[in-house]
């Protein structure tokens, strides 16, 4: 591994490439990587680079996100099939037959979604800034897509907007459900359970704190708790191990895995840097409108 590791961190430098790593990735590819975050970091990052390379260790929606944000660099995902279920769940024709319900509401996307989707959205958020993003519309009621429970969480949050979400949903956390959290408190019960939005609304309900990847992650830097139950993808897991460990961490249960986020490999990420391949084109004219929703929410975040 260290030779796979050598090489690609001589490569990069020769070619002014940026790795992005997103926290779901597997562990290794933190070896490689000049960033490792959330969404919302890695966009941030994305859109202030000065490399010529950006190879987006993610899924294909961040890289898509990552060209949007900047169109002149050369954008590389080391496994061009590795998608987002959720995002899959909306297309163009659904959006619009969503929309068409209400057209007169402000549309707000999760950054999981296409580049087409984000062409007709007003606004972006990631899990991250839904909350403070969707507060600064001053909207009383607004349509969310694709994801159901990230909407209803910020809705709840909020307390004073409908928000009208597309039933989107992401099939990793929704194998968690209550009775997971019920018997991982009752095995470790000093243990503080922390979960991402979008867990069913039943699951984050029972939390002890809600959170985006980088949420949860700075939660346990500040916390004096020493064990935490978390509901949310294993790389989480593994990374809260790696970098706390005089502290326990609980999965939430077995396999709370996302397959998609899982393709990458150290070869890959050579192999893409190697030969520039699996670019990412976004067509010019649905990325102009996307990056004005895009625009919107890093200005909204700041
Ligand atoms: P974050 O916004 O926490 O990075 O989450 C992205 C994601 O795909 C979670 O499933
Ligand atoms: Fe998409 Fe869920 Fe995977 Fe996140 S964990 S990339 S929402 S399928």
């Amino acid at each position: 591994m260290r030779e796979l590791v050598e090489k690609i961190n001589k490569l990069k430098k020769e070619k002014n490439a940026v790795i992005l790593a997103h926290c779901y990735q597997p562990v290794e590819v933190d070896l490689v990587a000049d960033y490792v975050g959330d969404s919302l970091h890695l966009s941030q990052v994305a859109a202030d680079t000065d490399a010529d390379i950006i190879v987006f260790a993610g899924v294909y929606f961040m890289a898509q996100t990552a060209k949007i944000l900047s169109p002149d660099k050369k954008v590389l995902l080391p496994q061009i099939k590795a998608g987002c279920r959720m995002a899959d769940m909306i297309d163009y024709e659904r959006l619009l037959e969503f929309k068409s319900q209400n057209p007169d509401l402000p549309l707000v996307c999760y950054v999981n979604s296409t580049a087409e989707v984000k062409s007709v959205c007003d606004l972006c958020v990631t899990s991250s800034n839904a909350v403070r993003v969707v507060k600064s519309l001053n909207a009383e009621k607004i349509l969310f897509v694709p994801d159901t429970y990230l909407g209803k969480w910020v809705e709840k949050q909020l307390g004073n907007i409908e928000i009208i979400t597309y039933p989107g949903f992401c099939p990793t956390h929704l194998q968690i459900r209550p009775k997971d959290i019920e018997n991982a408190r009752k095995e470790h019960p000093k243990a503080l359970v922390l979960a991402h939005p979008e867990c069913h609304m039943a699951v984050s309900d029972m939390a002890d704190y809600v959170g985006s990847t980088t949420g949860i992650m700075n939660y346990v830097a500040k916390s004096d708790n020493k064990s935490f139950i978390i509901a949310t993808e294993q790389g989480v897991v593994d990374r809260l191990k790696r970098d706390y460990p005089d502290k326990e961490f609980y999965p939430v249960k077995d396999n709370i895995v996302c397959p998609n986020m899982k393709m990458t490999s150290l070869e890959d990420i050579l192999n893409v840097l190697e030969n520039e391949t699996n670019e990412i084109h976004v067509d010019d004219e649905i990325a102009k409108k996307a990056v004005t929703c895009i625009d919107r929410m890093l200005e909204a975040s700041k």
